[in-house]
This record gives C-alpha cells, structure tokens and sequence, in this order.
C-alpha cells in the first residue's frame, strides 16, 4: 500500500546530489518506494516496542541508500542484465570449496577457473573466508570479522580481483552470511566481555541461569557430544552467553533493531563485493522465544522477509540462499508464504531429497523418496533448490516419522538400519562413514563421510577389489545424475568430481578432531587431480562422467526449474522417475537404487499426454523404441536413464 508519510521520508533521506531520482536512479527510487511500506511493517513488527525505534528505522533507510550508492557501476549493469528468475536456469552448475584446503589461497583459485571450465562448473561457493580464530572456527562459521578476509585466504584484493575474474568468466559467486552468531573473538564480543552494555546487548547474557536454565529445557541440543547445552559461561564479565553451536560461537540477538542494522549493513557490504548470491547461514535459529525450540520461529521469517525486501532495493540481482536444514513441510516456509510467497529467500538446500537419495541407495528401494514428494514439490514458482548429495556438513535423516511409516517400515528401525548401514556396521555393507553429533537420550544420529567412501569406493580400494570399485563409481555417478536432474542448481561439493575418500588426517589436528565432518572435507592433492588426464584412472572415469551430466544439463533447458516435474508412478519401486517437460520437449529421468537389474513396463512412458515412439537416451547416447506395455526397459544395477521423448 502507498505510504504519504514514508515517501516524505525517504525523499528527506535521499541525498539529492548524489541519487537522480528521474533519471539514472529512477529503478532505484521506484523499489526503494515500491518496497518501502513493506520494508516497514516488517521492521514494526519486530521492533515498534523498541524505545529507539524510530531513529534505528530512519538509519535501516539510510543503510539501504549508502549501500545503493557504494555499489560498483559493473555491478549494477549486471542487476539490470540479470532477469528476475536468473537462478532458475540450467545454465548454472556449482561447487562448494574450501579455498585453502582445494588450492591454498584465493589468488591461487583465480588461477584455477580453467579446471571448473573444464568440468562445466560456473559457479562458486567459497565456505568461509572471513577472519576467524584458528582451531576455533568451526570451518570459519565463527566470524572474529565479518570485513576482513583471514590471512590464510589471502586479502579483500584478492577477493575482489577473484570476483572480477569470474565475472570476465560468467561466473557465478557465493559466500556466507554467517547472520545468527559471531565469535566470542569479535570486536563486539571482546567489548561484552569487557563490560559495556551495549555490546552485551548485541548478545543474548544473562547474570545467572535462571532463564538459560527454563531456555535448555525446549532448545534441543545442536552438537549433542563435542558441545552439549546452549550456553556458556564467559568468566569475563561473570555472564551467561546464548552459544547454541559452539561455546566460542555466540548468538546474536536480533531482538535489538541495532544488531539487524549492522547485520545488513554486512549482507551489503556482500552484496557490493559481487555475490550472487549469499547464503545465510542456520536462518532457523535467528529468533529465540523462551518455551520453544528457538527453531523455525514466526519473527525468523519476518527478518529473512526484512532482509529479502531490503535487497530488492539496493543490490536487486542478489538472490538469498536460505540454508535451513530442516524438516519437508518447515523448508517450505522459507520460500515464503501468504503475501511473500517466493518473497522470502530465493533458493534453499533441498536437505530432504539429497538425504533420501542416501535412503534409497541404502535400500534399494524408493518409497520413502516418493513418499515426500507431495511435501518437496510445494516449493513456490519462481524459487529453487541447491540439489546435492554431499556438502560440508553431515547428512541427517530429519524426514519425518510418517514419511517412513507410510511405506510400512518402522521409522525408527529404519534410521538405525541407515545409520548401521553408512557407518559401516551394517554386515556387508560397503560403506565407510561415521555417525555425527550422537544423542544419547534420543540416540538420533547424523552421518559423516564423502560421496565416494560412502558409495564404496574406500573399500574397494583397499580391497583392492575390481568388480567392487566398478560398482561403486556407478553408485556414485547414480547419486549425481539424480540430484543434477531433479531441479535445482547442482552444488557438487569439491573432491566428489573426481572420487576422494574420506580424509581421516584431521584426527591429528586439536581443532578439527572433535568433529568428525573434516573426514569429508579433503586436502586437494593435485597430482591425484592431474589423473583426470589419464583415461581409465578412476579419477578420470569419475570427472569425466560428472562433466558429460553437467553438459547434458546444460544443453536441455527443460533441464531449467520453472515447476516442471512429476514424479512417474512407480511400476517398479527400486526406480526413481520423474519427468521434466516444458513446451513440446519431455526428459524421462529414470535411476535404478538396487543392486539388481530393474524392468519397468513400456507403458511407464505412456501416462503423461502423447506417449512418445522413442526415446534418446543422452546419457549413453543411444535410442531407444517405445515398446509394448507387456515389455520392458531394462534398467541395469544402479543405473540411470536421460531419455529424451520423440
Ligand atoms: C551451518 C553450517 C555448519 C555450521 C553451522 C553453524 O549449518 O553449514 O557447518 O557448523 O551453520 O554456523
């Protein structure tokens, strides 16, 4: 709704020397206007009771403005260059890395766009790079300073020119906004510590433990065995501090207007080194109410929604990446609802459906998978998933219950025979991973260890076992051609493109060997890369094959999420099949999760409009004729098809 008031009030603010609201600024005024009432009610509803509010809204304002006017000129071509739905393409393939552990440095990895070219990657995920003290970083999601790269990656020049160079590229960038806690070694912690208010206002402290204590009672425990509890005592200043991850990670409180403001002033200090898109680190736990989880909470939406509305203004090609890992029906909401459905954030992890691709590798069978679909396929028009099988962090098994009891499994049995089967402990099972953050009093459970070793790959090397080896690189291949074509901007985490195992070297490093998910994030040797050369090296086989899909994807737009899949009926419960169509094109995906051959009726192919007379497969280059509904396709053990339908 139009606001006389707010208008005046923006027109007050904007320095008219500086912005020409009738000419080259004319886009930025009219979504500055066009976003300002929102922009408000959003801010109200959070802080109308704060007794400075008005004077912290007028500086929201004025933070939004600067931002406009400190964005570099390129990158406020390519905002205008970017259509709204950018990200939805099927042009865009990623990878998640650690700078220092893939090539050293960031001046290093500006060296390194020919190898992503190569495989078919365009866009870039660098995890943390921000100052963040050694051995308590937790992977750099403890931030000492938000504006500052750590020395170990370099400078902000090397960032900078790291960007341009992608940008010369057409590349893509992400970082994070590592938005619910800082370090207790930041600036802002340190001045907690020391005793002003203030600062320990920006935290969430208290004198004793009588709230801490009633807040434990519902918050679950996030690192149930290396950090147990949601708060820390800081001997400093005699106070207890909300540290909901670790205890050097301390929670900010956004219930102060003052911390919002800074931290977008930060998620703009992003957006203008040229992110494309920025992932907000754990959204879930940003807001706190005493008597709930501290997980998932109304006013966490309003803030993502604040901070959503506030981007479209100044820095409008930047799209937010929600990372919630959390249950199918609470993903959703992410995306937003109501009024801001697809207005909230632009892309979110799609946890359960990478998580399910490990349950049906496990079982061969893939009824849970098709059982949260009707969750997973509300996902709103013009929003879409990062579609992955491994990242940096653990995999959980956070479906719910009746997803699993639906297809007649008991849903806790299941997941321990998941947990068994992954950690290796499962008789015959070829996989090598390890249970992560075990609960005691639940006795949930994640799973830690890298797409190869969990495939098999680890073992059938030591085994020194062909056939095994052969085996688990099509399980690998399986997990990645399912997930690239599932909708969604691939994220192949780095190592998996050509088949590391589990890195187990963190166990001799005090800052890493209290949790297990180093196992999964290996040190790049980049002789072993060097074998991506050598035909039938398996580093070869793998790398070549993750690029043939990456090329498949990105020559088939119908490839592109534009809410274009349906799930096939399932003639065969160990096939996964879904159909991807757009205009008069149609891509049947099909994927065998068992260890046997697979026959699926021809009439699977028949029950979606016009049934098509053949089908080119893109993945073995092969045709194939429609047959009759009592023959069958065959599917060979842990194999896939991309058809495309003639
Ligand atoms: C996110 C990160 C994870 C980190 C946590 C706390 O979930 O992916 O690695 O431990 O946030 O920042």
């Amino acid at each position: 709704m139009y606001n006389l008031k707010l208008h005046q009030q923006i027109n007050s603010i904007l320095p008219e020397n500086e912005i020409d609201i009738t000419g080259k600024d004319n886009s930025f005024y009219a979504r500055f206007i066009a976003n300002a009432e929102a922009i408000q009610a959003l801010y109200m509803s959070l802080y109308a009771h704060h007794p400075r509010t008005e004077e912290v809204f007028l500086q929201l304002l004025s933070t939004i403005t600067n931002s406009y006017l400190q964005r570099p000129a390129a990158l406020k071509e390519k905002d205008k260059a970017k259509d709204e739905h950018w990200f939805l393409s099927n042009h865009i393939n990623g990878m998640s890395l650690y700078v220092d552990r893939f090539c050293g440095n960031l001046y290093n990895l500006g060296n390194k766009l020919d190898y992503f070219k190569k495989l078919g990657v365009n866009f870039l995920h660098l995890m943390p790079i921000f100052e963040s003290p050694v051995g308590e970083s937790d992977g750099g999601y403890a931030v000492s300073n938000f504006r500052k790269v750590d020395k170990r990656f370099g400078t902000l020049d090397d960032l900078k020119e790291l960007q341009t160079k992608m940008m010369e590229e057409n590349m893509y960038l992400m970082i994070d906004i590592v938005l619910n806690h800082t370090s207790h070694r930041h600036e802002w912690a340190e001045k907690a510590k020391e005793g002003e208010k203030k600062y320990q206002d920006y935290y969430y402290m208290y004198d004793d433990r009588w709230i801490p204590d009633r807040l434990e009672q519902t918050m679950p425990d996030i690192f149930p065995e290396s950090a147990p509890g949601s708060f820390t005592y800081v001997p400093e200043c005699g106070k207890w501090a909300m540290t909901v991850f670790h205890h050097y990670q301390w929670d900010l409180n956004y219930t102060n207007p003052y911390v919002f403001v800074e931290m977008i002033d930060t998620i703009f200090f992003y957006a203008n080194l040229g992110v494309d898109i920025l992932r907000i680190d754990a959204p879930a736990f940003i807001w706190k109410q005493l008597g709930t989880t501290c997980q998932n909470l109304p006013e966490a939406h309003t803030l993502l929604r604040l901070i959503k509305q506030c981007v479209m203004v100044a820095a409008p090609g930047v799209a937010l990446l929600g990372e919630a890992i959390v249950a199918p029906a609470a993903i959703m909401k992410y995306f937003g609802t109501g009024a801001y459905t697809a207005k909230e954030c632009d892309v979110a992890y799609n946890a359960t459906h990478m998580a399910l691709q490990w349950d049906a590798l496990a079982t061969g069978d893939t009824k849970v998978m098709l059982a949260a679909q009707h969750e997973i396929l509300k996902k709103p028009f013009g929003t879409t998933w990062i579609s992955y099988t491994r990242c940096h962090d653990d995999i959980g098994l956070g479906y719910d219950d009746y997803m699993i009891e639906q297809t007649g499994y008991n849903a806790y049995e299941h997941r321990r025979f998941l947990k068994e089967y992954y950690s290796g402990n499962y008789h015959g099972s070829p996989a090598r991973g390890a249970l992560f953050s075990v609960n005691p009093k639940t006795q949930d459970a994640r799973i830690s260890g890298s797409l190869a070793s969990l495939c098999g790959l680890e073992k059938a090397l030591q085994d020194n076992d062909l056939q095994q080896i052969d085996l688990s690189i099509r399980k690998i291949l399986l997990m990645q051609a399912h997930s690239f074509f599932i909708g969604g901007i691939p994220m192949l985490f780095y190592g998996d493109e050509l088949g590391y195992t589990n890195d187990y070297s963190y166990l001799n490093d005090s800052g890493k060997s209290y949790d297990n998910r180093w196992m999964h994030r290996p040190l790049i040797d980049w002789e072993k890369n060097a074998r991506i050369d050598s035909e039938n090296s398996i580093e070869y086989r793998i790398f070549s094959s993750t690029k043939k899909l990456l090329d498949i994807r990105a020559k088939l737009p119908v490839v592109a999420d534009h809410k274009n899949l349906v799930w096939l009926t399932p003639h065969n419960i160990h096939v996964a099949g879904y159909l991807r169509s757009g205009g008069s094109k149609k891509l049947y995906c099909l994927f065998n999760f068992s260890d046997h051959s697979a026959f699926l009726t021809w009439y699977a192919f028949k029950e979606h409009g016009k049934a098509p007379e053949s089908l080119y497969d893109h993945w073995q280059e092969k045709e194939f004729k429609v047959g009759q509904d009592h023959e069958y396709l065959i599917l060979d053990p842990y194999s896939f098809y991309l058809l495309e339908a003639y």
